[in-house]
């Protein structure tokens, strides 16, 4: 089993990686529940794969558990499904000295997470990720939320979890689309902080176990929460490929999975960060190989009019400059304003291949 501690100002937390860990839930999430009861928050598909085994290892270790459950995909990551997690907490009457665990993808932890963060003012949360993309990056670091109409993440709140679970034999039952769309948020972080990072994922084979590069991945997003809690600083660097990568994502409707249109971004930004004569090395090679590696594209199927357009259009976006990841080295991203009137110009060169 690997680990990593996420050390907070306010409090620290544990990150467990390893094959097996949902039998061992109740007795790692009892200490986090003396009121002896846990609410599980999962969408049906993981629920009908991994809710009676989590269920039965949190009541063998004597917890009450009561279990929610909600249609799978991102389009249940609203205010509904929401409300109707908080009235089923206070049904069974959750106190604060329960626990809400979080068993699944991202949705189901930022779901899970922006209910236990406000039922009762704040209730202790366990994540449980079950894809790559929530072990790499959603269940650390304390981001939960919903969409609103108007937009993705709209509504949530900070709620750092008291642990994460990650049992890494659950990445067995993924469809390859989702696990390649983690293994984009993976190949990021190499590409922002982590050159030994590219290396090891250049040279593993499809079998060799995840614990490893999960483990990287966790130390990578915990050093930069410890650095930037509050997402206003260096924290944004977990932001590469994601600005364009954004902007692909609502212009194809959503068909475009988040993992390939952070891909496609990433390679955009790489691209047009060498040819504009601001990156040291030219990364774009070395990242467009590992984004193939992994089954995920480097193309960008929008004209550039199309993508400024709905990268301007961000509801999150204040000022006249956007902020992009850029890389400078294998390994280094850096931030890199770019006036909103340059945008266009600067990654036009980005969309060639
Ligand atoms: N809070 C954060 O910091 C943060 C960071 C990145 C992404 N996110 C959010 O995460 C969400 C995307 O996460 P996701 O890709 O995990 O989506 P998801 O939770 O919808 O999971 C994807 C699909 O995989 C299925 N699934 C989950 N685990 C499985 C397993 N082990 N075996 C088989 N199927 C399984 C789910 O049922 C779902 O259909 C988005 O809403 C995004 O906004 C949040």
């Amino acid at each position: 089993m690997e680990q990593v501690t996420v050390k907070l100002s306010s409090r620290s937390y544990e990150v467990r990686i390893g094959g097996g860990l949902l039998e061992k839930a109740g007795e790692e999430i009892a200490p986090f529940a003396p009121g002896g009861r846990v609410a599980l928050v999962s969408d049906d598909r993981v629920d009908r794969l991994y809710g009676d085994r989590t269920a039965a290892s949190l009541e063998k270790a004597g917890l009450q558990v009561s279990r929610f459950t909600f249609p799978e995909g991102e389009s249940s990551k609203n205010m509904t499904t929401y409300c109707r997690l908080l009235e089923f907490l206070a049904r069974q009457r959750l106190t604060r000295a329960d626990c809400v665990a979080a068993l699944g993808g991202g949705v189901t932890g930022d779901l899970a997470g922006f209910a236990a963060a406000t039922y009762l003012r704040g209730i202790a949360l366990v994540q449980l990720p079950t894809t790559l993309l929530a072990a790499v990056d959603s269940s650390v670091g304390g981001k939960t939320g919903v969409d609103l109409e108007a937009g993705k993440n709209l509504a949530g709140a900070f709620c750092q979890p008291r642990r994460v679970l990650c049992d890494t034999h659950t990445l067995s039952t993924l469809t390859p689309e989702t696990f390649a769309d983690g293994m984009a948020e993976v190949i990021k972080y190499g590409a922002i902080l982590d050159r030994e990072l590219l290396e090891l994922l250049e040279q593993r084979q499809d079998e060799d176990p995840m614990e490893e590069v999960i483990r990287r991945c966790v130390a990578l997003k915990g050093m930069l929460v410890e650095r930037d809690e509050r997402d206003t600083g260096d924290r944004q660097l977990l932001n590469f490929g994601h600005t364009v990568g954004h902007a692909i994502e609502k212009r194809s409707g959503y068909t475009i999975t988040h993992g390939s249109a952070v891909a496609m971004g990433m390679a955009v930004m790489a691209r047009a960060c060498w040819k504009n004569g601001f990156s040291k090395d030219n990364c774009a090679p070395r990242l467009e190989w590992l984004l193939k590696r992994y089954h995920l594209p480097t193309r960008c199927p929008y004209s550039l009019e199309e993508l400024v357009e709905g990268m301007l259009s961000d509801k999150k976006r204040g000022g006249n400059r956007i902020t992009l990841v850029a890389p400078m080295e294998e390994g280094r991203c850096v931030l890199h304003p770019v006036p909103v009137d340059e945008l266009e110009a600067f990654l036009q060169p980005g969309m060639e291949g």
